[in-house]
């Protein structure tokens, strides 16, 4: 029997009660991995199943831990109760993430500070948390998300541009200093993916437009990307077909930063 490539390996996965974090966990779940989901919320911002009884219907470990990713105490808790129910943890997603969309002359700086508390700051912390362990292991996987927007801009989202740009920032710094230990730190850096995420683009044909435009490829037609082509992608990432790789970022984005 195939047992998957993460069969044993214990993996968390913030912000995956929905979306892109939702088909990380599946995905991982897929190839064996049991995993712990930290959100604000259990049930998925796009209706269904929670993921956590997904998961377990595949025959993994599942548990949900609620979560703030900003808040150092709830991100300590989440990898401690990770690390009590599985015994140990090897794979850290820090895909929680938020965006403001207004123009930078609305957007107060509250708002602006709160897209970097949960995007760069919850990054930080899941990563704190997960390296705490790992380093005495010599070995792990943390996966953070970036974005398209981490490489090039559009109006209107001025916040969470410059959280992305700093997720790979904090990716290679981390990298660099947790090397030594075998630890592997890479992003992925998915182009519009149709998630909860991306609703207000799709009823505004001039907005969804712009998106298809810069995005030259298309699969069976459509130009977004997937929730489950990331989580292939994460797959490749915790596993050990990436062992070599470290401090960098995959671009999952239908060719958007090829133009
Ligand atoms: N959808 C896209 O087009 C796209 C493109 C590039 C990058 N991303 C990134 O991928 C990640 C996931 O996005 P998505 O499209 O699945 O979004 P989504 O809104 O569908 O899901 C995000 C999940 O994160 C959770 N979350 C939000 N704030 C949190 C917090 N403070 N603590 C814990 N959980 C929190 C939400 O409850 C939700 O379940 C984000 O980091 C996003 O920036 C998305």
């Amino acid at each position: 029997m195939d047992m998957g490539k993460l069969a044993g390996k214990n993996a968390i996965v913030t912000g995956g009660s929905s979306g892109i974090g939702r088909a990380i966990a599946m995905a991982l779940a897929t190839e064996g991995a049991n995993v712990a989901i930290g959100d604000l919320s259990e049930s998925p911002r796009e209706g269904g199943a929670r993921t956590t009884d997904e998961i377990v219907k595949m025959g993994s470990k599942s548990f949900f831990v609620q979560t703030d990713v900003s808040k150092e105490g709830d991100v300590e808790k989440l990898v401690s109760a990770a690390i009590s129910k599985f015994g140990n943890l090897d794979i850290m997603v820090n895909n929680a993430g938020i965006t403001v969309i207004k123009s930078a002359l609305e957007t107060t700086g509250d708002e602006f500070l709160r897209v970097l508390e949960v995007n760069v700051k919850g990054a930080f912390l899941g990563s704190k948390y997960a390296l705490k362990h790992m380093v005495s292991r010599k070995s792990g996987k943390i996966i953070n998300l970036a974005s398209n927007f981490s490489f090039t801009a559009l109006g209107n989202i001025s916040a969470y541009v410059t959280s992305k740009t700093a997720v790979l920032g904090l990716t290679k710094a981390l990298a660099v200093e947790f090397a030594p230990f075998g630890i592997n730190i890479n992003a992925i850096a998915p182009g519009a993916t149709k998630t909860e995420f991306t609703r207000p683009f799709w009823g505004n044909s001039e907005g969804l437009n712009e998106l298809a435009q810069r995005t030259p490829f298309r699969k069976n037609g459509e130009f977004l990307v997937k929730p489950g082509d990331i989580g292939r992608t994460a797959v490749f990432l915790a596993s050990e077909d990436s062992d070599m790789m470290t401090g960098t970022s995959i671009l999952v984005d239908g060719g958007w930063n090829a133009w």
